[in-house]
């Protein structure tokens, strides 16, 4: 049996691949390279050993993964993340933002349903907003979307919700990440932000490089211990480990209800002075940085109760955030030299 990573050569993607094909299990990946590069596939076969079946195709073209499905009828599970993910420009570009979010996840789910082969959803700790509770659980009430990125995250998880309640004989997993960072230890693998990063460890990692100037701490006088903002910052190699797992749990159909959702954090919340301070004393590097204007539409704390996944599928977070900035340097250090 083969595992389908849509998105396969992105971030996230790109380390799940090499996480399950560690464990020997078969993948295919398939990805647009429209975000993503080439080169990462020599990056998961330098690790692994293995040189994984890729396909260039688009997620929403019918054609090709029908033809994908015919290539490949072994397929018994699929990991979805092929989207859009910048917040700034799907406000600008909504409709592009809707069409290929969640287009390609209707098309998914035609030919998952009909065959009952179980999805993954890559989802987001965005479709709590500013959550009522801390830490937060997976029942806490969700809030309007304050983009349509999280707006496609959000109707997402309802298409599959609904499509699971109608299908009894599918069956999904939708996982809520927090603030995954981080890169593959070996530094052959990690993140390739497009243009300036728009995320707090890229934009850090390069003005240490001396790409950027400075660091802007987004706000100060928030109502936090320190007055900056907190996050649930994720090794992306733990984020990882929750897919296979969560994989593992879907197919011995350990599954008590046919779509359940999880978050994927630490439980931990960790304000942006904390990070800094974090990564000078992992790497022995001075963050240059001043104190700067909050960003418009901030959440201001965001952390994750990940006790149920702990409970049902046996997964916790085992790198500590020092490992995580760390692996983030060596990989900055590393890329384009
Ligand atoms: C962002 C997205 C969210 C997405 C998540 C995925 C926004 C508004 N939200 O979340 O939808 O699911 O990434 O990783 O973009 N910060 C600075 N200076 C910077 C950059 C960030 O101080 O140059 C601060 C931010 O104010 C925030 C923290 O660092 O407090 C983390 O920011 P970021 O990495 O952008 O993640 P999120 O805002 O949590």
């Amino acid at each position: 049996m083969k595992i389908l990573i849509t998105g396969g050569l992105g971030y996230i993607g790109s380390h799940v691949a090499t996480v399950l094909i560690q464990n020997d299990i078969d993948t295919v990946l398939i990805d647009t390279l429209e975000n993503s590069r080439i080169q990462v596939l020599e990056g998961i076969e330098s690790i692994t050993g293995k040189a994984p079946v890729f396909r260039k195709i688009d997620v929403g073209e019918e054609i090709e993964m029908n033809q994908l499905f015919e290539e490949f009828p072994d397929i018994g599970g699929v990991i979805h993340f092929a989207a859009y993910k910048s917040v700034g420009e799907s406000v600008s570009q909504p409709l592009r933002y809707y069409n290929n979010n969640l287009g390609s996840l209707q098309q998914l789910l035609k030919y998952l349903i009909p065959n009952s082969i179980p999805l993954i959803f890559s989802s987001s700790c965005t479709v709590y907003g500013q959550s009522e509770t801390l830490p937060i659980r997976e029942d806490e009430q969700l809030k309007s979307a304050t983009s349509p990125y999280g707006n496609t995250k959000k109707i997402g998880e309802q298409i599959i919700l609904d499509c699971c309640k109608a299908n009894p004989n599918f069956n999904a997993i939708l996982l809520r990440y927090f603030n995954p960072i981080g890169a593959h230890s070996s530094a052959k693998i990690g993140e390739y932000p497009n243009g300036v990063p728009q995320n707090l460890v890229p934009f850090l990692t390069q003005t240490v490089k001396g790409l950027r100037p400075i660091l802007k701490v987004f706000g100060y006088s928030y109502d936090t211990p320190d007055g900056t903002c907190i996050r649930d910052y994720i090794h992306v190699m733990d984020l990882a480990q929750a897919h296979v797992e969560s994989l593992d749990y879907l197919l011995n159909n350990k599954n008590q209800e046919t779509c359940e959702v999880y978050n994927v954090g630490t439980g931990k919340g960790v304000s942006v002075l904390e990070l800094i301070k974090s990564f000078e004393s992992a790497t022995g590097k001075k963050v240059p940085f001043e104190i700067s204007d909050p960003r418009p539409g901030d959440t201001i704390v965001a952390y994750a109760d990940p006790s149920k996944i702990k409970l049902n599928i046996g997964w916790m977070a085992n790198y500590s955030l020092e490992e995580a900035l760390l692996s983030a340097w060596k990989w900055e250090e590393k890329i384009n030299q």
